[in-house]
Protein backbone atom coordinates (compact mmCIF):
# COMPACT_ATOMS: atom_id res chain seq x y z
CA UNK A 1 0.00 0.00 0.00
CA UNK A 2 1.15 3.84 -1.34
CA UNK A 3 1.88 6.05 1.81
CA UNK A 4 -0.34 8.33 0.19
CA UNK A 5 -3.37 5.54 0.69
CA UNK A 6 -2.04 4.73 3.92
CA UNK A 7 -2.86 8.41 4.89
CA UNK A 8 -6.25 8.25 3.65
CA UNK A 9 -6.57 5.02 5.66
CA UNK A 10 -6.01 7.21 8.76
CA UNK A 11 -7.92 10.33 7.77
CA UNK A 12 -10.71 8.65 7.49
CA UNK A 13 -10.30 5.36 9.86
CA UNK A 14 -12.91 7.25 12.49
CA UNK A 15 -15.54 6.89 9.64
CA UNK A 16 -14.22 3.40 8.67
CA UNK A 17 -14.54 2.05 12.08
CA UNK A 18 -18.28 3.72 12.80
CA UNK A 19 -19.20 2.23 9.65
CA UNK A 20 -17.15 -1.10 9.32
CA UNK A 21 -16.35 0.01 5.83
CA UNK A 22 -13.09 -0.22 3.83
CA UNK A 23 -13.69 3.34 2.77
CA UNK A 24 -15.80 5.82 4.45
CA UNK A 25 -17.95 6.85 1.54
CA UNK A 26 -21.98 6.67 2.22
CA UNK A 27 -24.14 6.08 -0.71
CA UNK A 28 -26.64 8.21 0.68
CA UNK A 29 -30.09 6.88 0.85
CA UNK A 30 -32.04 8.12 -2.55
CA UNK A 31 -35.84 7.46 -2.79
CA UNK A 32 -36.46 4.64 -5.29
CA UNK A 33 -32.77 4.47 -6.35
CA UNK A 34 -31.39 3.52 -3.02
CA UNK A 35 -32.92 -0.27 -3.22
CA UNK A 36 -31.15 -3.64 -2.78
CA UNK A 37 -29.08 -3.91 -5.77
CA UNK A 38 -27.75 -0.40 -5.51
CA UNK A 39 -27.25 -0.53 -1.61
CA UNK A 40 -25.62 -4.02 -1.76
CA UNK A 41 -23.41 -3.09 -4.71
CA UNK A 42 -22.15 0.13 -2.49
CA UNK A 43 -21.41 -2.12 0.28
CA UNK A 44 -19.57 -4.96 -1.54
CA UNK A 45 -17.61 -2.12 -3.37
CA UNK A 46 -16.28 -1.13 0.00
CA UNK A 47 -18.46 1.96 1.13
CA UNK A 48 -21.43 2.18 2.86
CA UNK A 49 -24.81 1.32 1.19
CA UNK A 50 -28.30 3.44 2.85
CA UNK A 51 -31.77 1.80 1.75
CA UNK A 52 -33.91 4.46 1.23
CA UNK A 53 -37.18 3.70 3.05
CA UNK A 54 -39.17 6.70 2.00
CA UNK A 55 -42.97 6.14 1.93
CA UNK A 56 -42.47 1.95 2.42
CA UNK A 57 -44.83 0.15 5.08
CA UNK A 58 -43.24 -1.65 7.09
CA UNK A 59 -43.75 -5.05 5.74
CA UNK A 60 -42.34 -3.69 2.58
CA UNK A 61 -39.22 -2.34 4.29
CA UNK A 62 -38.64 -5.59 5.70
CA UNK A 63 -38.85 -7.46 2.93
CA UNK A 64 -36.10 -4.92 0.73
CA UNK A 65 -33.75 -5.67 4.18
CA UNK A 66 -33.77 -8.86 3.59
CA UNK A 67 -33.42 -8.78 -0.01
CA UNK A 68 -30.55 -6.62 0.66
CA UNK A 69 -28.71 -9.15 2.68
CA UNK A 70 -29.05 -11.80 0.65
CA UNK A 71 -26.71 -9.66 -1.34
CA UNK A 72 -24.39 -8.61 0.54
CA UNK A 73 -22.87 -9.81 3.89
CA UNK A 74 -21.29 -6.41 4.07
CA UNK A 75 -22.60 -3.58 6.48
CA UNK A 76 -25.10 -0.86 4.90
CA UNK A 77 -27.46 1.21 6.89
CA UNK A 78 -31.74 1.69 6.92
CA UNK A 79 -32.37 5.34 6.03
CA UNK A 80 -35.89 6.57 7.34
CA UNK A 81 -38.03 9.52 7.65
CA UNK A 82 -39.05 10.94 10.91
CA UNK A 83 -42.41 12.29 9.70
CA UNK A 84 -43.53 8.67 8.67
CA UNK A 85 -46.85 7.80 10.05
CA UNK A 86 -45.31 4.44 10.58
CA UNK A 87 -42.15 5.38 12.04
CA UNK A 88 -42.27 3.45 15.30
CA UNK A 89 -42.82 0.63 13.72
CA UNK A 90 -40.09 0.96 10.95
CA UNK A 91 -37.55 1.42 13.81
CA UNK A 92 -38.62 -2.24 15.19
CA UNK A 93 -38.37 -4.35 11.50
CA UNK A 94 -35.15 -2.59 11.70
CA UNK A 95 -34.58 -3.74 15.16
CA UNK A 96 -35.96 -7.38 13.92
CA UNK A 97 -33.37 -7.93 11.15
CA UNK A 98 -30.59 -6.55 13.37
CA UNK A 99 -29.81 -3.42 10.76
CA UNK A 100 -26.25 -2.38 12.27
CA UNK A 101 -27.05 1.65 11.22
CA UNK A 102 -30.16 3.68 11.44
CA UNK A 103 -30.58 7.02 9.17
CA UNK A 104 -33.45 9.23 10.71
CA UNK A 105 -33.44 11.74 8.29
CA UNK A 106 -36.43 14.63 7.00
CA UNK A 107 -36.62 16.57 10.25
CA UNK A 108 -35.20 16.53 13.64
CA UNK A 109 -35.90 13.17 15.39
CA UNK A 110 -37.23 12.43 18.52
CA UNK A 111 -35.48 11.72 21.42
CA UNK A 112 -37.63 8.30 22.11
CA UNK A 113 -36.49 7.19 18.13
CA UNK A 114 -32.93 7.37 18.54
CA UNK A 115 -33.39 6.30 22.01
CA UNK A 116 -35.37 2.91 20.87
CA UNK A 117 -32.71 2.50 17.51
CA UNK A 118 -30.37 2.13 19.90
CA UNK A 119 -31.85 0.05 22.19
CA UNK A 120 -32.55 -2.52 19.45
CA UNK A 121 -28.97 -2.68 18.55
CA UNK A 122 -28.60 -0.04 15.57
CA UNK A 123 -25.79 3.17 15.96
CA UNK A 124 -28.09 6.05 14.98
CA UNK A 125 -27.01 8.77 12.38
CA UNK A 126 -28.80 12.01 12.22
CA UNK A 127 -28.86 14.83 9.97
CA UNK A 128 -27.57 18.28 11.78
CA UNK A 129 -28.78 22.00 9.58
CA UNK A 130 -26.53 23.88 12.35
CA UNK A 131 -24.16 23.70 15.38
CA UNK A 132 -27.05 24.04 17.87
CA UNK A 133 -29.24 21.32 16.07
CA UNK A 134 -25.79 18.90 16.05
CA UNK A 135 -24.85 19.48 20.24
CA UNK A 136 -28.71 18.90 20.66
CA UNK A 137 -28.57 15.75 18.22
CA UNK A 138 -25.75 14.64 20.18
CA UNK A 139 -26.84 15.51 24.03
CA UNK A 140 -29.98 13.21 23.00
CA UNK A 141 -28.17 10.22 21.91
CA UNK A 142 -26.87 10.56 17.63
CA UNK A 143 -23.63 8.44 17.57
CA UNK A 144 -22.88 10.19 14.19
CA UNK A 145 -23.70 12.82 12.22
CA UNK A 146 -24.13 13.78 8.42
CA UNK A 147 -24.08 17.71 7.23
CA UNK A 148 -25.86 18.43 4.33
CA UNK A 149 -25.16 21.87 1.82
CA UNK A 150 -27.96 23.01 -0.38
CA UNK A 151 -25.70 21.88 -2.95
CA UNK A 152 -27.10 18.44 -2.53
CA UNK A 153 -29.76 16.65 -4.80
CA UNK A 154 -33.20 15.78 -3.12
CA UNK A 155 -34.58 18.37 -0.23
CA UNK A 156 -32.07 20.54 0.58
CA UNK A 157 -30.68 23.35 3.71
CA UNK A 158 -29.92 26.70 2.76
CA UNK A 159 -26.23 26.45 3.03
CA UNK A 160 -23.61 25.46 1.68
CA UNK A 161 -21.31 22.17 2.31
CA UNK A 162 -18.05 24.54 2.79
CA UNK A 163 -20.24 27.06 5.07
CA UNK A 164 -21.68 24.00 6.41
CA UNK A 165 -18.19 22.52 7.30
CA UNK A 166 -16.40 25.59 8.21
CA UNK A 167 -18.93 26.04 10.82
CA UNK A 168 -19.67 22.92 12.60
CA UNK A 169 -16.73 20.68 11.58
CA UNK A 170 -14.87 22.74 14.61
CA UNK A 171 -17.56 22.25 17.21
CA UNK A 172 -18.82 18.90 17.18
CA UNK A 173 -16.32 16.74 15.70
CA UNK A 174 -14.03 15.82 18.26
CA UNK A 175 -17.56 14.19 19.90
CA UNK A 176 -18.45 12.25 17.19
CA UNK A 177 -17.85 11.06 13.34
CA UNK A 178 -18.94 13.88 11.43
CA UNK A 179 -20.09 12.75 7.47
CA UNK A 180 -20.20 15.54 5.00
CA UNK A 181 -22.77 15.82 2.29
CA UNK A 182 -23.38 17.73 -0.78
CA UNK A 183 -21.90 18.58 -4.19
CA UNK A 184 -19.18 16.05 -3.04
CA UNK A 185 -17.97 14.66 -7.59
CA UNK A 186 -14.55 13.81 -6.86
CA UNK A 187 -11.74 12.76 -4.35
CA UNK A 188 -9.73 15.62 -4.19
CA UNK A 189 -12.94 16.85 -2.21
CA UNK A 190 -13.00 14.33 0.10
CA UNK A 191 -9.78 14.99 1.64
CA UNK A 192 -10.82 18.07 1.93
CA UNK A 193 -13.42 17.88 3.95
CA UNK A 194 -11.61 14.95 6.04
CA UNK A 195 -8.48 17.10 6.74
CA UNK A 196 -10.95 19.71 8.07
CA UNK A 197 -12.09 17.04 10.71
CA UNK A 198 -15.11 15.06 8.65
CA UNK A 199 -14.99 11.36 9.39
CA UNK A 200 -16.07 10.95 5.93
CA UNK A 201 -18.41 11.80 3.20
CA UNK A 202 -21.99 10.89 1.60
CA UNK A 203 -22.93 11.35 -2.11
CA UNK A 204 -25.75 10.58 -3.71
CA UNK A 205 -26.18 12.12 -7.57
CA UNK A 206 -22.55 10.39 -7.81
CA UNK A 207 -23.98 6.76 -7.76
CA UNK A 208 -27.60 7.65 -9.73
CA UNK A 209 -25.97 6.44 -13.16
CA UNK A 210 -24.12 3.30 -11.32
CA UNK A 211 -24.88 0.24 -13.00
CA UNK A 212 -26.66 -1.39 -10.36
CA UNK A 213 -28.98 1.46 -10.26
CA UNK A 214 -32.32 0.69 -11.25
CA UNK A 215 -33.22 3.88 -12.27
CA UNK A 216 -34.58 4.10 -15.72
CA UNK A 217 -32.25 4.47 -18.43
CA UNK A 218 -34.13 7.82 -19.46
CA UNK A 219 -32.87 9.07 -15.76
CA UNK A 220 -29.24 8.11 -15.65
CA UNK A 221 -29.43 10.06 -19.72
CA UNK A 222 -30.75 13.57 -18.03
CA UNK A 223 -27.82 13.30 -15.93
CA UNK A 224 -25.27 12.04 -18.20
CA UNK A 225 -26.52 15.32 -20.09
CA UNK A 226 -27.29 17.87 -17.50
CA UNK A 227 -24.66 20.01 -16.29
CA UNK A 228 -24.18 21.80 -12.30
CA UNK A 229 -26.61 24.68 -13.34
CA UNK A 230 -29.45 22.98 -14.56
CA UNK A 231 -29.93 21.20 -10.99
CA UNK A 232 -32.51 24.24 -9.38
CA UNK A 233 -33.90 24.49 -6.29
CA UNK A 234 -37.47 24.52 -6.62
CA UNK A 235 -39.21 27.85 -6.82
CA UNK A 236 -41.30 29.40 -4.59
CA UNK A 237 -43.38 32.63 -5.53
CA UNK A 238 -45.75 33.59 -2.30
CA UNK A 239 -44.12 33.96 1.34
CA UNK A 240 -47.31 32.77 2.16
CA UNK A 241 -47.41 29.61 0.63
CA UNK A 242 -44.20 28.07 1.39
CA UNK A 243 -42.62 25.43 -0.71
CA UNK A 244 -40.11 22.85 0.60
CA UNK A 245 -36.79 23.00 -1.01
CA UNK A 246 -35.67 20.27 -3.30
CA UNK A 247 -33.13 20.43 -5.94
CA UNK A 248 -33.62 18.91 -8.98
CA UNK A 249 -33.04 18.86 -13.04
CA UNK A 250 -35.32 21.83 -14.81
CA UNK A 251 -37.81 20.22 -16.69
CA UNK A 252 -41.58 20.64 -17.73
CA UNK A 253 -43.19 19.69 -14.29
CA UNK A 254 -40.89 22.45 -12.27
CA UNK A 255 -41.73 25.66 -15.11
CA UNK A 256 -45.42 24.12 -15.01
CA UNK A 257 -45.34 24.11 -10.93
CA UNK A 258 -44.67 28.07 -11.12
CA UNK A 259 -47.71 28.52 -12.97
CA UNK A 260 -49.46 26.24 -11.01
CA UNK A 261 -48.79 27.93 -7.99
CA UNK A 262 -50.05 31.19 -9.79
CA UNK A 263 -53.47 29.43 -10.24
CA UNK A 264 -53.40 28.21 -7.04
CA UNK A 265 -53.05 31.43 -4.90
CA UNK A 266 -55.18 33.02 -7.62
CA UNK A 267 -58.16 30.96 -6.62
CA UNK A 268 -57.42 31.64 -2.80
CA UNK A 269 -57.45 35.35 -3.47
CA UNK A 270 -60.77 34.65 -5.05
CA UNK A 271 -62.45 32.93 -1.87
CA UNK A 272 -62.62 29.87 -3.99
CA UNK A 273 -60.30 27.83 -1.66
CA UNK A 274 -58.89 28.47 2.30
CA UNK A 275 -55.29 28.91 2.92
CA UNK A 276 -54.83 25.30 4.24
CA UNK A 277 -56.88 23.96 0.87
CA UNK A 278 -54.15 26.22 -1.13
CA UNK A 279 -51.23 24.67 0.67
CA UNK A 280 -52.38 21.21 0.70
CA UNK A 281 -52.51 21.35 -3.58
CA UNK A 282 -49.16 23.13 -4.07
CA UNK A 283 -47.61 20.25 -1.61
CA UNK A 284 -49.65 17.44 -3.49
CA UNK A 285 -48.26 19.07 -6.76
CA UNK A 286 -45.05 16.39 -6.35
CA UNK A 287 -46.69 13.65 -5.17
CA UNK A 288 -45.52 10.37 -6.99
CA UNK A 289 -42.85 12.70 -8.78
CA UNK A 290 -39.94 11.25 -7.68
CA UNK A 291 -41.03 7.67 -8.91
CA UNK A 292 -42.65 8.90 -12.20
CA UNK A 293 -39.11 10.37 -13.37
CA UNK A 294 -37.02 7.20 -11.91
CA UNK A 295 -39.08 4.45 -12.08
CA UNK A 296 -41.39 4.97 -15.47
CA UNK A 297 -38.89 7.30 -17.26
CA UNK A 298 -40.89 10.34 -17.61
CA UNK A 299 -38.00 12.87 -17.24
CA UNK A 300 -40.10 16.31 -17.93
CA UNK A 301 -43.33 15.50 -16.00
CA UNK A 302 -41.58 14.15 -13.34
CA UNK A 303 -39.20 15.47 -10.65
CA UNK A 304 -35.38 14.52 -11.76
CA UNK A 305 -33.87 15.02 -8.01
CA UNK A 306 -30.09 15.89 -8.94
CA UNK A 307 -27.39 17.76 -6.83
CA UNK A 308 -25.04 20.35 -8.61
CA UNK A 309 -22.38 17.19 -8.73
CA UNK A 310 -24.52 16.24 -11.99
CA UNK A 311 -21.99 17.80 -14.16
CA UNK A 312 -19.22 15.35 -13.03
CA UNK A 313 -21.61 12.29 -13.97
CA UNK A 314 -20.46 11.23 -17.78
CA UNK A 315 -21.12 7.50 -18.40
CA UNK A 316 -22.83 4.88 -16.73
CA UNK A 317 -20.38 2.75 -14.80
CA UNK A 318 -20.26 0.16 -12.20
CA UNK A 319 -20.03 1.44 -8.69
CA UNK A 320 -16.55 -0.40 -7.91
CA UNK A 321 -15.26 1.89 -10.42
CA UNK A 322 -17.09 5.25 -9.11
CA UNK A 323 -15.76 4.30 -5.86
CA UNK A 324 -12.00 3.42 -6.82
CA UNK A 325 -11.82 6.36 -9.16
CA UNK A 326 -12.87 8.59 -6.09
CA UNK A 327 -10.48 6.45 -4.03
CA UNK A 328 -8.02 7.17 -6.42
CA UNK A 329 -8.60 10.69 -6.89
CA UNK A 330 -8.08 10.94 -3.05
CA UNK A 331 -4.91 9.28 -3.29
CA UNK A 332 -3.39 11.48 -5.84
CA UNK A 333 -4.32 14.68 -4.05
CA UNK A 334 -2.61 13.15 -0.82
CA UNK A 335 0.59 12.55 -2.79
CA UNK A 336 0.58 16.13 -5.05
CA UNK A 337 0.67 17.97 -1.50
CA UNK A 338 3.79 16.39 -0.69
CA UNK A 339 6.96 18.07 -1.21
CA UNK A 340 9.01 17.44 -4.62
CA UNK A 341 11.24 14.60 -4.67
CA UNK A 342 9.48 13.03 -2.18
CA UNK A 343 7.60 9.88 -3.23
CA UNK A 344 4.73 8.57 -1.16
C1 LIG B 1 -32.77 11.27 -6.42
C2 LIG B 1 -32.45 11.58 -4.98
C3 LIG B 1 -33.29 11.12 -3.97
C4 LIG B 1 -32.98 11.34 -2.61
N1 LIG B 1 -33.78 10.83 -1.65
C5 LIG B 1 -33.43 10.96 -0.34
C6 LIG B 1 -34.18 10.32 0.70
O1 LIG B 1 -35.18 9.64 0.43
N2 LIG B 1 -33.78 10.48 2.00
C7 LIG B 1 -32.66 11.24 2.32
O2 LIG B 1 -32.34 11.35 3.51
N3 LIG B 1 -31.92 11.84 1.36
C8 LIG B 1 -32.27 11.70 0.05
N4 LIG B 1 -31.46 12.26 -0.93
C9 LIG B 1 -30.18 12.89 -0.52
C10 LIG B 1 -29.01 11.86 -0.57
O3 LIG B 1 -29.17 10.86 0.40
C11 LIG B 1 -27.64 12.49 -0.33
O4 LIG B 1 -27.54 13.00 0.98
C12 LIG B 1 -27.35 13.62 -1.30
O5 LIG B 1 -27.62 13.17 -2.61
C13 LIG B 1 -25.88 14.03 -1.19
O6 LIG B 1 -25.58 15.11 -2.00
P1 LIG B 1 -25.14 14.96 -3.55
O7 LIG B 1 -26.41 14.69 -4.29
O8 LIG B 1 -24.58 16.30 -3.85
O9 LIG B 1 -24.15 13.84 -3.64
C14 LIG B 1 -31.79 12.07 -2.28
C15 LIG B 1 -30.97 12.54 -3.31
C16 LIG B 1 -31.27 12.31 -4.64
C17 LIG B 1 -30.33 12.81 -5.71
Amino acid sequence: MSAARMKLDKLWRRGREFLGTDVAIMGGAMSWVSERHLVAAVSNAGGFGVLACGSMSPELLAGEIEATQEMTAKPFGVNLITMHPRLGELIEVCGRLQVGHVVLAGGLPQAASITRAKELGAKVVCFAPTVLFARKLIRIGADALVIEGTEAGGHIGPVATSVLAQEILPEVASHVPVFVAGGIGRGEAIVCYLEMGAAGVQLGTRFVCATESIAHPNFKQAFIRASARDAVPSVQIDLNFPVIPVRALANTASRRFVDFQHEVIGRFRQGQLDQKAAQLEIEHYWAGALRRAVIDGDVENGSVMAGQSVGMVTREQPTADIIDELVEQAVGALRDREPAGVTV
